[in-house]
């Protein structure tokens, strides 16, 4: 069994079978609840969703699709309490081949109708329900004040920092440069210890159609992949995503934004000072001198790792005082040195090579460009960094590398080790005070010069060419994975991964899910696997209440394949029911006899 004395894991869990089904497979002894479904009710006067019969309207009001990110925030506001919360869920993207009948996965851009695209965009953004726990599971509280659905059609934001009301930032319908409408592709996220929730803008470049060529933002567009090619109708319909007719409309895109759950009538801002580019995560740590550090990755192939510190401090005190702490500090981004140490090089307007010499006028121009602003300085390029996190146990950070096919043999390095690396894997940055593994409090997560080292090399450690590297029992008492992408850590500090293969979970032939892991001690880096999701699914979340008795995990684009569609899919979880397409949802997964998930 796992935990006796030949398995030097500390997790507590039968695995379940290593196969992709067309259903969710949890551990033994363990529920997987559906808790919330693209279509339910978010706003009380929802409508019963009928796939059949959808509008815009009732989709602003309704779950949106492809939940990723989810974070559970306690209530009342700043407590522990973990039988009742805000379930703070993002809605990345959109399979309109999947949600209406009659597309294409390859043909929907050409195909769709106005109505269908604005159905997607309202199930674009990010949804708050309150969440109570009861004897027969958790509940939805549908009548609460607090449910509230952000989207990209309609929802009102504000943008703050150096960026704010910058002449590149202007549109015809906002000539203060200030005033955005909507949020998209918002990935992973954070939570501030202040109680709000930092959601990221990622691929954001898919959503503008128009030439880039000849306009004066086209370098700049073309180093974020707007290519004149949208992979959305939305600009068909929508004059502010055609980049020929709203030429600044994407520079107001690729930001973090800050939301307050607990105020449903609260504004969200985008934080500029966090910088643009395909923001995967933005996790706070408050720094043992009460600064607070957001570690950020940038999601495509041979892009970075970001640090933005804030220049005030954190007053646990006071909560309302931190409300535009992250307006103020540096961000900076990772240089990787191949004898195990890495540097934060500040993206600063006017220090080293960001000057108007490279054609930065201020720091708004190194935060709108700041990948070009990072190219300059020097930082290393990593392979697909998806989520950044601080252990609250170790204080080491956990970077997730997901993969990259296109590296080079003569472009591998220490850090990125494998060229064409198809299985991704998991780099610890470890701050000043954590290299004798001695903990959280001392972590100084300001500091300028981390050490490194990796944790694990994903892949099947029985295929030699795989090129794996784990814990040596990995293969007899846990579970290879691959595509690692967003993390969390339970109470012992042991670090929850889920995985997003893709298109290649059907060449690797093992499904996307949970797994977890000892980061010290005689299991570290042994991957146990906790949970399967359906077919062609990926794995987003996850989050553990704070008592680790539940864990929230997001299965999102359940049934996306090549061929797959409304009619038929391939698979039709979590409803299983001829007239109901396939569902992202929300699953908690509890243990049937109550305890701590992991032992
Ligand atoms: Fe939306 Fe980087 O995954
Ligand atoms: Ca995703
Ligand atoms: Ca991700
Ligand atoms: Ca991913």
């Amino acid at each position: 069994a796992a935990g006796a004395s030949s398995d030097p894991s500390s997790l507590q869990f039968a695995q379940p079978p290593h196969k992709i089904e067309q259903y969710q497979q949890v551990s033994t002894g363990h529920r997987g609840q559906v808790l919330i479904r693209w279509g339910d009710k978010v706003l009380a006067d929802a409508p019963a969703f009928d796939p059949l019969n959808q509008s815009a309207a009732a989709q602003e009001k309704q779950f949106g699709y492809n939940n990723d990110f989810v974070a559970f925030m306690p209530l009342p506001r700043g407590s522990k309490n973990s039988g009742h919360g805000l379930l703070c869920v993002n809605q990345e993207y959109t399979n309109p081949e999947l949600m209406f009948p009659g597309l294409t996965k390859t043909g929907a851009v050409k195909q769709m109708n106005q109505a269908q695209a604005e159905i997607e965009m309202a199930a674009h953004g990010h949804s708050v329900v309150e969440i109570r726990k009861t004897a027969e599971g958790w509940q939805v509280v549908e009548s609460s004040q607090y449910n509230r659905r952000i989207s990209a059609l309609s929802t009102p934001m504000t943008i703050t920092g150096p960026a704010a009301g910058h002449a590149r930032l202007k549109t015809k319908a906002d000539p203060t440069g200030r005033h955005i409408i909507g949020t998209i592709n918002n990935c992973a996220g954070g939570v501030t210890p202040w109680g709000t929730v930092l959601i990221a803008e990622e691929n954001f470049n898919n959503y503008f159609g128009g030439d880039p060529e000849g306009l004066p933002e086209a370098a700049n567009y073309k180093r974020l992949g707007i290519k004149g090619k949208s992979a959305y109708s939305w600009s068909r319909f929508h004059e502010r995503f055609d980049i020929e007719k709203e030429p600044n409309e994407p520079n107001r895109f690729g930001w973090v934004v800050e939301i307050d759950p607990y105020d449903p009538k609260s504004v969200p801002v985008k934080r500029s000072t966090l910088g643009r580019f395909k923001h995967e995560a933005a996790t706070c740590v408050v720094a043992p001198n009460g600064q607070v550090v957001v570690y950020s990755g940038d999601d495509e192939a041979f892009e970075y790792i970001y640090r933005f510190v804030t220049a005030g401090k954190y007053n646990a005190n006071n909560l309302a005082a931190n409300r535009d702490l992250l307006d103020t500090g540096v961000l900076s981004v990772a240089k990787f040195s191949e004898d195990g140490s890495l540097r934060w090089l500040p993206l600063v307007f006017g220090q080293g090579p960001l000057t108007p010499a490279n054609g930065f006028q201020s720091q708004a121009d190194v935060l709108i460009e700041t990948r070009r602003a990072a190219d300059l300085v020097g930082a290393t390029p990593m392979d697909r960094p998806e989520d950044v996190e601080a252990n609250p146990v170790n204080g080491r950070v956990y970077v997730m590398l997901t993969n990259n096919t296109t590296r080079k043999p003569e472009q591998i390095n220490k850090m990125n080790p494998r060229a064409s690396n198809a299985y991704g894997h998991i780099l610890e940055l470890l701050p000043p005070g954590t290299q004798g593994n001695d903990g959280a409090p001392i972590a100084q997560h300001t500091a300028d010069e981390f050490r490194w080292e990796v944790l694990l090399l994903a892949g099947n450690p029985s295929e030699p060419k795989h090129g794996a590297k784990y814990h040596p029992d990995t293969a007899e008492k846990g579970n290879w994975m691959a595509a690692p992408d967003n993390c969390c850590f339970d109470n012992r500090g042991r670090l929850w991964i889920t995985t997003d293969q893709g298109s290649a979970q059907s060449k690797s032939g093992i499904p996307d899910g949970v797994y977890a892991c000892d980061v010290s001690g005689a299991g570290r880096a042994l991957p146990k696997f906790f949970y399967a999701c359906p077919k062609d699914a990926e794995m987003c979340g996850p989050a553990f209440t704070p008592d680790n008795r539940t864990l929230f995990v997001a299965v999102q684009h359940p049934g996306e394949d090549a061929d797959s569609t409304f009619n038929a899919p391939s698979t039709r979880w979590p409803d299983f029911s001829r007239s109901m397409p396939p569902r992202p949802s929300v699953v908690a997964i509890t243990r049937n006899d109550g305890g701590v998930i992991g032992g």
